[in-house]
């Protein structure tokens, strides 16, 4: 056990204790040297996680693109800019979507547009607006295939990727 040589006191101290005979002392001071080799492991471990997860996060900015001209274009336009087919038949006209941050005061307001993308928690869901609810169609279209609490987080991390998106494309 490499740890063991390591020139810290506890070590040498426990190294003189074990040549009197107090054996129990070098254990224990194993024992201190190999938690803190786990936790360093640990840390490790932790930064590649953290790695991980950034690369999956700007992968989720690719689904989120995936996902809005798939599902918004239509309306909003390819740009964002609320161009997209749709528009001219619509009675309220979908909005510049590149302009969220810019009309409040230079903060993309991701809470809010989360929750205007969602819909199930909003006014709207009470069912006036042209905009689709989509956190409705999203879980109609997840089911329930991971269980009642796991296909929430799937329907929240599609609307995630979608505002995610769209924070990407402010002006
Ligand atoms: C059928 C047309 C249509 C589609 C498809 C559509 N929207 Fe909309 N959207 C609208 C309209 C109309 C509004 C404005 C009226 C409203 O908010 O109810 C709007 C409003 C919004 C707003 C609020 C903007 C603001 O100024 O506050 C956001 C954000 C938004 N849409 C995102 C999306 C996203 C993301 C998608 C795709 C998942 C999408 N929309 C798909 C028509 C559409």
């Amino acid at each position: 056990m490499t740890a063991v040589k390591t020139a810290s006191p506890l070590a040498h101290q426990a190294r003189q204790a074990s040549s009197t005979g107090a054996a129990w002392s070098l254990d224990r001071c194993v024992i201190d040297e190999e938690a803190q080799l786990r936790r360093t492991s640990l840390a490790i471990a932790g930064v590649m996680l953290g790695m991980m997860a950034s690369a999956s996060i700007a992968q989720d900015t690719g689904i989120g693109s995936d996902a809005y001209t798939a599902a918004c274009a239509v309306c909003h336009g390819s740009d964002g800019k609320g161009g997209g087919e749709f528009a001219d038949i619509l009675t309220v006209k979908p909005p510049d979507l590149t302009v969220l941050r810019a009309n409040n005061d230079g903060v993309f307001p991701y809470l809010d547009v989360f929750q205007v993308v969602d819909g199930r928690t909003t006014i709207r869901a009470h069912g006036t607006s042209a905009m689709p609810i989509w956190g409705n169609t999203f879980k109609q279209e997840i089911g329930e295939s991971a269980g009642p609490f796991g296909s929430e987080l799937l329907v929240r991390a599609r609307i995630t990727a979608l505002v995610d998106y769209i924070e990407s494309i402010q002006q």
